[in-house]
């Protein structure tokens, strides 16, 4: 199972909007099961899966100190992706997060103060050796703000070639528990959506590809230490195992669901 965080330390850049979205495409597209996990205290996302009618994706409401053993029922459950929603702030927990991640999304509002506050989240993604990409957020299409951010970001890390517009759509579905592919499936904001997960899915693929072939035995030790020389002094800092969650655990949830769709 691989783990896809979406995590800015600025309030409201969309980091639970884009992990709704990127959930339901990936499965929409067959890379799925997905496991949304919520560890935001707000609980937005839960809220709006609350609200869905759909029994896909799945989701668990937990904390980051239950996270490695909810991520562990998770991948015995036979899920393939887990999308993690994460707070506005950076704090251990979210340094916690980045440890059991492949992959992090930095959401980011074309605008300057935007920009500003990415700098501690990618000192936490670097600090962790972990791969992270940044993803323009409620861009106008004919302002020069955006592409200038696009440059500025460009200095500190990778910027997904695909941009996410302001429309209202991606607000107005994801009241309704639903998204612009299952709302507006012919609009702009759907195509955005697809070209996005289809870029975060290659990025995912290559990083999964290149565990396996670090993972195996047969690989040998210098090629190992010359490709990634800090990883498996990384991997020694993830998350210690802890109890797990008593309430909200996946398995409860989508029980309840099943249970209520049958
Ligand atoms: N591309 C977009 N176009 C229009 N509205 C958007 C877009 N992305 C997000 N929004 C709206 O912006 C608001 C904030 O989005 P969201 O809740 O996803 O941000 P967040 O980063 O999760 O916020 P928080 O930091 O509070 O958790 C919501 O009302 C959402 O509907
Ligand atoms: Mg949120």
């Amino acid at each position: 199972m691989q783990v896809l965080t979406v995590i800015s330390q600025k309030g409201g850049t969309g980091k639970t909007t884009l992990c709704g979205h990127l959930a339901v495409q990936a499965e929409l597209a067959g890379n799925g099961p997905v496991a949304l996990v919520d560890t935001d205290p707000q609980g937005s996302l839960k809220k709006w899966w609350d609200e869905r009618e759909d029994s896909t994706p799945a989701l668990s409401q937990t904390t980051a100190a239950h996270l490695q053993t909810e991520l562990g029922n998770l991948k015995q459950q036979g899920f393939k992706l887990a999308i993690i929603d994460t707070p506005p702030a950076i704090t251990p927990a979210i340094q916690a997060v980045i440890s059991v991640s492949d992959l992090i999304i930095i959401p980011t509002r074309p605008s300057p103060h935007d920009v500003k506050t990415t700098s501690s989240t990618v000192d936490l993604a670097d600090r962790s050796d972990k791969s992270f990409v940044f993803v323009i957020n409620e861009a106008h299409p004919k302002e020069g703000i955006t592409s200038d951010t696009a440059i500025t970001l460009s200095q500190y890390g990778t910027v997904s070639p695909s941009i996410i517009h302001q429309r209202a759509d991606f607000a107005t579905s994801m009241v309704e528990g639903r998204t612009v592919m299952e709302c507006t499936p012919d609009s702009e904001s759907t195509r955005e959506i697809e070209t996005l997960w289809s870029y975060i899915n290659t990025r995912m693929e290559k990083i999964h590809k290149r565990a396996i072939f670090q993972h195996n035995p047969n690989t040998p030790r210098s090629f190992d230490r010359r490709q990634n020389p800090d990883r498996r002094q990384n991997s020694d800092r993830r998350l210690v195992s802890v109890t797990p969650p008593t309430r909200g655990g996946f398995g409860r949830r989508k029980t309840d669901k099943n249970i209520a769709k049958d």
